[in-house]
């Protein structure tokens, strides 16, 4: 194996190893299944120290690249490339959904519930005990230990910026590392100085929208789309059209004619891993969705919170096509890490960078020292890359589990999607779903469910359910009986009144 190697680049060996060896397997080179090099062998042909080797084969271990099989050696894993990925392990849909109900443009009116009410219900009936939870928008905690460790070695490193202001884009530290991963994972050519960290990527979201729109102004989102945002956009007077969401993402033909009548300024979309849906576009939806936005100037905000938690490889991002400053990318380690550490980042490119800078410095000066400096260390040291190999592995036996229970458990008219990572399914229920009865229902047996309407900008929508799958096997299958049981139930009763 040919492994040139640029010894006076600033990249380390190792990571130019393992760009090295992931190439020739994504260009099918490396075949699945083939063995790779022994470390003697390879640390002495391409003239390294033996650690070098075992930190790059390490990282491509972490990455779902390749595996160790013990005693015989690193071997190229059967879904690392991209053709034998997209398929893995992903059950087989007897009842997909089309997202068939969805086809009306919906110009949002006044919205239902508060944002602060369902955020402050839900928090709280999540702490009750024994609860099964449905409803949640993150993983299942794991790592304490790591965590304690990562600390300490973070605190330790941070020494004296602890005790002065920091500079309001974030550090230059955590800002190189997250554009080496945009690039890296994604194919995003940025650099350190198109980035600012903020607090969570709801905070980038909040930036940006407020840069970009008045009050009046009209934006565009899909439908349903993440609750959050709609608040936020709410919360500045913007007036919102939902464009539904199909199989394949937002409808494109309603798309323009909306753009042509409305002229909105911002389009609102989550590409990968879509908040409630779980739905991933394609690459060809994405450049469409992008030509549109240059034939209307109109601005994009693109919202890749779940980025991380696929299970088969996802299109480069929308932002990776733009040539003209048109996208606003955001991304976040709330859904990969933990919420709690409240770090996220914002890519903004060419004038906007500067005014978002400020916008920042306007809003809280800059994200924790501390929280960056967590973030940073769990990403120099490689354990971000293997816990989040850990999470998808267990997300994956989970998605897969709950969607056979909802196969055994829900009646036949119900309807889902089959997401390729993230956290959610979304599911699809009969017009004249009782929906506030099933979830009290529920709710009495312990089960939290999260309904649909808030993720409709109207907070109407059609009948639907968001069930978070990263719970246990456990939780899974006795909450989703338990839910089937529910919903056969109402739904005959809804029938024979009918
Ligand atoms: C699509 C989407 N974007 C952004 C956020 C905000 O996440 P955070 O601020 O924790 O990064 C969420 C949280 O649920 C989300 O689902």
């Amino acid at each position: 194996m040919r492994i040139p190697l640029n010894r006076t680049s600033q990249e380390p060996i190792y990571l130019q190893i393992r760009d090295r060896i992931s190439r020739l397997i994504k260009s099918g080179s490396l075949q699945p299944g083939e063995q790779l090099p022994s470390i003697r062998a390879l640390a002495e042909s391409v003239q390294v120290n033996k650690l070098t080797v075992i930190e790059a084969y390490g990282v491509l271990e972490a990455d779902g690249l390749v595996f160790a099989r013990q005693g015989a050696g690193y071997f190229v894993n059967n879904f690392a490339s991209a053709s034998n990925f997209a398929n893995h392990g992903i059950a087989t849909p007897e009842r997909s959904s089309t997202l068939d109900p969805a086809q009306e443009v919906v110009i949002a009116k006044k919205w239902g519930e508060s944002f602060l009410d369902q955020y402050m219900t839900s928090l709280q009936a999540q702490q009750e005990p024994d609860m099964i939870d449905f409803t949640s928008g993150f993983p299942r905690p794991s790592g304490l230990e790591d965590l304690a460790k990562i600390a300490r070695r973070a605190m330790t490193q941070v020494g004296d910026v602890l005790f002065s202001y920091d500079f309001p884009q974030g550090q230059f530290t955590l800002r190189k590392q997250v554009a080496q991963m945009l690039a890296w994972k994604l194919g995003l050519e940025v650099s350190a100085d198109d980035l600012i960290i903020t607090n969570g990527s709801k905070q980038a979201l909040s930036l940006a929208l407020q840069y970009h729109l008045r009050a009046g102004d009209w934006a565009i989102v899909e439908s349903p789309t993440y609750h959050g945002a709609i608040a936020l956009l709410e919360n500045l007077g913007v007036r919102i059209i939902g464009i539904p969401m199909c199989k394949d993402g937002m409808n494109l033909e309603l798309l323009e004619k909306y753009l042509h009548s409305h002229r909105p300024k911002l389009i609102y979309t989550i590409s990968t891993l879509h908040n409630p849906t779980g739905i991933t576009t394609s690459q060809a939806h994405r450049r469409e969705l992008l030509s549109l936005a240059e034939k209307y100037h109109c601005h994009i905000l693109e919202d890749n919170a779940y980025e991380g938690l696929n299970f088969a490889p996802s299109p480069a991002p929308i932002k990776a096509l733009d040539r003209s400053d048109l996208v606003t990318y955001v991304g976040t380690f709330s859904k990969t890490l933990m919420p709690g550490l409240r770090v996220g980042y914002m890519l903004a490119t060419g004038k906007h960078y500067q005014a978002l800078v400020e916008q920042k410095l306007l809003h809280d000066l800059h994200v924790s020292t501390v929280a960056q400096a967590i973030a940073s260390e769990y990403l120099a040291s490689g354990h971000y890359r293997r816990h989040l190999n850990h999470l998808r592995t267990i997300n994956h036996q989970r998605h897969d589990a709950m969607l056979q229970a909802m196969e055994c458990n829900f009646p036949d008219s119900v309807r889902w999607t089959v997401p390729q990572g993230g956290l959610f399914i979304w599911v699809q229920l009969p017009d004249r779903t009782p929906m506030a009865a099933i979830r009290q229902a529920a709710a009495e047996q312990k089960v939290l469910i999260g309904c649909g309407k808030p993720f409709f900008p109207d907070g109407q929508g059609y009948p639907a359910l968001r069930l978070n799958f990263s719970q246990s096997l456990e939780n899974i299958d006795r909450g989703i009986a338990l839910l089937g049981d529910l919903l056969k139930q109402f739904l005959l009763r809804s029938e024979r009144i009918t």
